[in-house]
Parts: C-alpha cells; structure tokens; sequence
C-alpha cells in the first residue's frame, strides 16, 4: 500500500495536493504557492532526503492517494520518530490511513529498528486520532500551542506507539 516518493511522483501529489487544498486548509500549515506545483514539489522532496525524512506515497490501485512521513528520526538513544500523513478527500474512509500507519510502523519497528514512533493531532481530528488508536498508539497528553495551522498557533494532542506493545 505504500511506497517511497520517487522524483517523478511530484506532478501527481501536486496535483493531488491542488484538488485537497479546501481539505488540508485548516488543517496543516500554510503553504507558500510554490507548494501546490511540480517544481515545489521535487525541491520537497530533495530537502527531506537530506533531512532523513522517509516520505511514502499511499497507493490506491497504482494512484497515489496521499502521503505518509516518517521523520525527526533519532536512531540512537531515544530510537524515536515522528508520522505524519494525509488521504485525498475523495478517498477517506476505506482505510487507506490505518493500512498506511501500519506499514509505517512495519518498516520503522522493524528495518530501522526504532522504539518509539510519535504522532500529533488536532484536538478535535477525531478521524486522525481514530487511525491511531486503530494502529494501538496510547494517548500521551495535550501539547498546548503545538504547531502553527492557518496562521495560529493551535493544540495538539500527542501520541506514541512503543515497539512491542
Ligand atoms: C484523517 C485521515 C488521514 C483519515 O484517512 P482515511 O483514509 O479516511 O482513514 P481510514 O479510512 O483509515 O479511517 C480511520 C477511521 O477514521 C474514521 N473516519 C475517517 N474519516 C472520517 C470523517 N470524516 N468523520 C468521521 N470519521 C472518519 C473512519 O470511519 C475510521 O474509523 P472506523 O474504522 O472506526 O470506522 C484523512 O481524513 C485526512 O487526510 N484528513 C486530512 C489531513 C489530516 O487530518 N491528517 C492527519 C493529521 S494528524
């Protein structure tokens, strides 16, 4: 169901990304317009490279579908890293999210062998927090003012899967 970002996917996740960005809006942070094209996409994709952030297409029958990041990888000590990711509004509530979550999980359990893998919502996503139950994180608390969304810095609530649980 996943599969790394490769070069030429960024034409069709821009693409993607223009037809959600009514979705995504109040959702994430605001996007500069270079984003939303082919061009800003590539030069994404070359920074979380060289930051070590592992990005992966969510597959819909061969159609990318979204986008699932695995990064702020800390491999020794902490053995930690953080999620993120997002589905095409047309496409929500088939499970594409959950199933993604839980190869991510495979991959980071198990080839990277990390410990722990965090996650952060909204406090009322209540879809987002549904998939994370769903893969068996536990709940840790609310971080207050957490990440800046639409322009205000809002609360979080943060999650944690530990290995083996
Ligand atoms: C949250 C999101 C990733 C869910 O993706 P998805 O592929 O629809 O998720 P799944 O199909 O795996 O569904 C997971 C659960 O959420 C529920 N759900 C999904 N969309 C929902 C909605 N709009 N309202 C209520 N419940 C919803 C599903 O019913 C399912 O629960 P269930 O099995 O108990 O019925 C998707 O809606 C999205 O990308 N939202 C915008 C970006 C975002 O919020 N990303 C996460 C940031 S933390």
């Amino acid at each position: 169901m996943i599969r790394p970002v490769r070069p030429e996917d960024a034409e069709e996740i821009a693409a993607l990304y223009r037809a959600n960005r009514q979705f995504l809006a109040p959702l994430e942070p605001v996007h500069p317009p270079a984003f939303f094209t082919a061009d800003g996409q590539l030069l994404r994709l070359r920074r979380q490279l060289e930051r070590d952030t592992r990005p992966f297409a969510i597959l819909d029958d061969g159609a990318i579908a979204g986008t699932i990041n695995l990064f702020g990888i800390v491999p020794e000590g902490l053995q930690s890293g953080v999620i993120g990711y997002w589905v095409d509004r047309a496409r929500n509530r088939r499970g594409l999210a959950t199933g993604a979550v839980a190869e991510v999980l495979a991959y980071a359990f198990g080839e990277l062998e990390l410990h722990r893998i965090e996650a952060a919502t909204l406090v009322d996503n209540l879809p987002s927090q549904r998939v994370l139950e769903k893969n068996r994180f536990e709940r840790i608390g609310v971080a207050r003012s957490y990440l800046r969304i639409n322009g205000a810095w809002r609360d979080f609530v943060l999650f944690q899967r530990v290995a083996g649980d």
